[in-house]
């Protein structure tokens, strides 16, 4: 490889890394028109809730959050939504002792309650 293929390639590669910190990450996003548990919900899930929602849950916390059906039972028959849409640091809020999801993320999930919980 070329001394100038090899500079331009780091050069893109530095690029791409500053562009992805520069964003405003995690705070905006879209709201998917058709909610899936596969492709929206269970990414969400996977980073904030499973290190302690787990199989068998660890931390103190009662169930695990690792399957469609266990998030879909967790919101219908627990207060999934209530508990991540208290405010920051408010008793029982989810992620517990954590940061509260953005607002975009806590909608993907009403959503996908409201569109009949398709996998
Ligand atoms: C650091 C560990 C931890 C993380 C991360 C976490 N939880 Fe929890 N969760 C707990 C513990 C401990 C409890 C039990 C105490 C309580 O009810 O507040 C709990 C309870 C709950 C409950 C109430 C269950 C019931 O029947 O009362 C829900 C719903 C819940 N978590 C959802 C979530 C969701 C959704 C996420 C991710 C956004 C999440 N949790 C992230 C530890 C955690």
């Amino acid at each position: 490889m070329s001394l100038k293929l090899m500079l331009l390639l780091t050069f893109a590669g530095f690029l791409t890394i500053s562009c992805e910190n520069n964003s405003p990450n995690d705070l905006e996003g879209d709201i998917p028109a058709n909610v899936t548990y596969t492709e929206h919900v269970r990414p969400i899930i996977q980073s904030n809730c499973i290190a302690c929602h787990q199989d068998p849950p660890i931390n103190g916390a009662p169930m695990p959050l690792t399957d469609y059906e266990k998030v879909k039972q967790a919101v219908l028959t627990r207060p999934l939504l209530d508990r991540i849409s208290r405010t920051q640091g408010a008793e029982g809020m989810m992620p517990n002792g954590g940061q509260r999801l953005p607002q975009y993320k806590i909608d993907i999930i009403a959503k996908w309650q409201a569109q009949n919980f398709q996998n």
